[in-house]
């Protein structure tokens, strides 16, 4: 392991401009220097690199990250081996640090379960290729259910013999220990005597990202019916099932390269699809789909297909997943089998033409898929109808992006002939439900605004580039570039003296925030707040890598577009508000406070319709509240009060 301070110190010596420069020819271009784009083809310049913020950013096909993740994508290399290139250029000599004790130990499992692994993986493929029983058996299988050498080789399928140690006494001799046999589940015990756990069945290596085999899938060859057709290992120090994908090793650049993934239930039908040409597959393998799957997912492509057979369980399947995508944000679509078949089987029967035509031809979204089930059923009866429309809302309403939710409603209306304002009225409905539940379980004292009322949907849908979400980044984008920088306000002391006081640009944002509780509603500026808010408790601020080398990619990706847009996010602002400055800097003062009162604004008005909502709500009930129609009026006269108080505070700013 590479000691962070040896890190800190390739990383302080490290120039961005050097690095890349090594790569790209670059030109200097104001402060950044610009060339041309290395990730996409193109004949002007639109590839940047900002010394000073040691990133980089193509505004043609949207790359960006920093000198590590240049090199990662670039030279296609791992963590350590960026780092390791970089320590090289610069001349720094590697520390590499001891692990604590507990950390070996956890690392010499981890290590000795992946070297058994791979140990057992090897010994069951030799068993099918070579031994008698494994070919008569195991090889004889595979083949009669149409699957090619090749393919065969390409997963690294295996057999274990049917005998009853046969495998663990091999391992044992190799050295390989007793626990570890135990805990990978490739033996088990009884009696003190260990047996093998998956003999006499065919064997499907499961592989993690970088190829390395962390568990096994072991299907029978008789058919017994009192046997579990497919026997799997059990969790591990390296197995973890709601974080493995069958199949990711072998579909990760096929994923990437075609944008998109299929989805499948088992082992065989990410074989069989790849025998018909069809590489960007991988499978869940006898689980549901977790939210972690979807995120390894997103790292390569932001599009699932989901491929199920098209029986009652299959459809249900399907409709778990949709859903569950969706919320993450990824796009979905789905194909469904005919008669009962899965995509194995349908393969199995198809020529590889036919099987590619068929998935591509039936790709339907969710809400064609639903209606197109159900239309029938649905037609004459308006009861039912309704609850269909319901029931897609509900999936709608799921979407975080609000413009990928608009398409969808428009969609749904127009295919169920229902208006339009009906839906979105349905789909807010939901999402505000959603998020006051979310607060309810989350924050005890809870921050106000619930999402906004049906208008506020509206505005987003039409407005242009100056909509809440821009308002937003603004605010965290001023955090990102001037955190640290001071402001100075003039204040009166007690004699009666003009006294200057500075405030850190990070701790003046927070605290108004904070003291309103407000929320974003753009999820990854709530999360970019947050970590600046933490940070701030303990007087510190997020390094500058922070923001731009974070797990999540969506954070990342932010950061960077933040980071990179100096001015463009503000220019209608200025405009629009008649702010003309020379350099942000200088004037930091003023935009800090527009960013955060024209924030608080949006925010107040938003609560403002939402309680006269409230409020016209509670008047039509009959008989009405009369207590809670007080309550309400008096919430909303408070509201407009503080509105018009801010409201004359962004005046004064503006017109300084
Ligand atoms: P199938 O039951 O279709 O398995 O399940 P199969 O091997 O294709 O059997 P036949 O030949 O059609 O009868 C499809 C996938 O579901 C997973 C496996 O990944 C399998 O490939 N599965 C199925 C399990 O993980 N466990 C099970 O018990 C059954
Ligand atoms: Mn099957």
């Amino acid at each position: 392991m590479i000691t962070p301070d040896t890190i800190e110190r390739i990383m302080d010596a490290t120039r961005i401009e050097e690095v890349i420069g090594e790569f790209v020819t670059l030109k200097k271009r104001g402060v950044n220097l610009i060339g041309l784009c290395p990730f996409h083809n193109e004949k002007t310049p639109s590839f940047n690199v900002s010394a000073s913020k040691g990133i980089y950013k193509c505004f043609g096909c949207g790359k960006g990250g920093n000198v590590v993740s240049f090199l990662m994508e670039h030279e296609h290399y791992t963590y350590p081996e960026a780092l390791r290139f970089l320590a090289k250029k610069y001349n720094i000599e590697i520390e590499e640090e001891r692990p604590t004790p507990e950390q070996q130990e956890a690392m010499d499992e981890k290590e000795s379960l992946f070297n058994l692994s791979a140990f057992a993986q090897k010994y069951f493929e030799q068993q099918l290729h070579e031994s008698e029983e494994g070919k008569s058996v195991g090889l004889t299988y595979l083949k009669e259910r149409g699957f090619s050498t090749e393919v065969i080789r390409k997963f690294g399928i295996g057999y274990c013999p049917n005998k009853w140690d046969e495998f663990s006494q091999t391992a044992l001799k190799q050295g390989y220990k007793k626990d570890y046999l135990l805990k990978a589940s490739l033996s088990k015990s009884k009696d003190h005597m260990l047996y093998d756990t998956f003999r006499g069945r065919v064997i499907f290596p499961i592989h993690n990202l970088s190829g390395r085999v962390l568990g096994f899938g072991a299907r029978i060859m008789t058919s017994e019916k009192n046997r579990p057709k497919y026997i799997n290992s059990a969790e591990s120090e390296i197995y973890h099932k709601s974080k493995a994908l069958y199949g990711v090793f072998f579909a990760k650049s096929p994923m990437a390269s075609h944008d998109n993934c299929y989805l499948v239930e088992g082992y065989t039908d990410v074989i069989a699809l790849h025998q018909a040409g069809i590489h960007n597959v991988i499978a869940t393998s006898g689980t549901a789909l977790t939210t972690d799957q979807i995120k390894l997912i997103r790292r390569y492509t932001s599009n699932v297909t989901l491929l199920f057979d098209g029986d009652p369980a299959g459809v249900k399947a399907a409709f778990r997943g949709v859903d569950m995508i969706l919320e993450e944000g990824l796009n979905v679509r789905i194909v469904l089998f005919p008669d009962a078949e899965d995509p194995d089987s349908y393969a199995r029967k198809n020529r590889p033409a036919v099987v590619r035509e068929f998935i591509e031809k039936q790709a339907k979204d969710f809400i064609s898929l639903k209606t197109g089930l159900l239309l029938d059923e649905t037609r004459n009866d308006p009861i039912k109808k309704a609850q269909l429309i319901k029931e897609i809302a509900r999936t709608i309403a799921l979407i975080p992006e609000p413009i990928a939710r608009t398409i969808y409603v428009q969609k749904c209306s127009e295919m169920m002939q229902v208006e339009e304002k009906l839906m979105v009225a349905e789909v807010n409905r939901l999402r505000r439900q959603k998020h006051q539940r979310q607060k309810q379980t989350t924050v005890q004292e809870q921050p106000p605004p619930p999402p906004g009322p049906d208008h506020v949907y509206q505005q987003e849908k039409h407005a242009g580039a100056e909509n809440n979400d821009s308002q937003e980044k603004e605010l965290i984008r001023l955090l990102l570039h001037y955190a640290g920088h001071e402001m100075v306000f003039e204040l009166e002391n007690e004699d009666r003296r003009i006294e200057e006081v500075k405030v850190m640009v990070v701790e003046f944002i927070i605290q108004d925030i904070l003291t309103d509780k407000l929320v974003f509603d753009n999820a990854q500026c709530q999360g970019i707040f947050d970590a600046y808010t933490e940070k701030w408790e303990e007087k510190a601020l997020p390094g500058n890598t922070f923001f731009t080398e974070h797990e999540d990619p969506l954070i990342r990706q932010l950061a960077i577009d933040l980071l990179a847009n100096q001015h463009t996010l503000s220019k209608n602002w200025e405009h629009r508000h008649r702010i003309y400055v020379t350099g942000e800097e200088e004037d930091l003062k003023p935009r800090v406070l527009y960013a955060v009162y024209g924030f608080k604004l949006k925010k107040l008005e938003k609560m403002i319709s939402e309680t006269q909502r409230q409020i016209r709500d509670a008047a039509a009930e009959n008989p009405p509240d009369e207590s809670l129609l007080l309550e309400l009026m008096e919430k909303s006269r408070d509201l407009l009060s503080r509105r018009r108080l801010f409201a004359a505070e962004l005046n004064r700013v503006v017109t300084k």
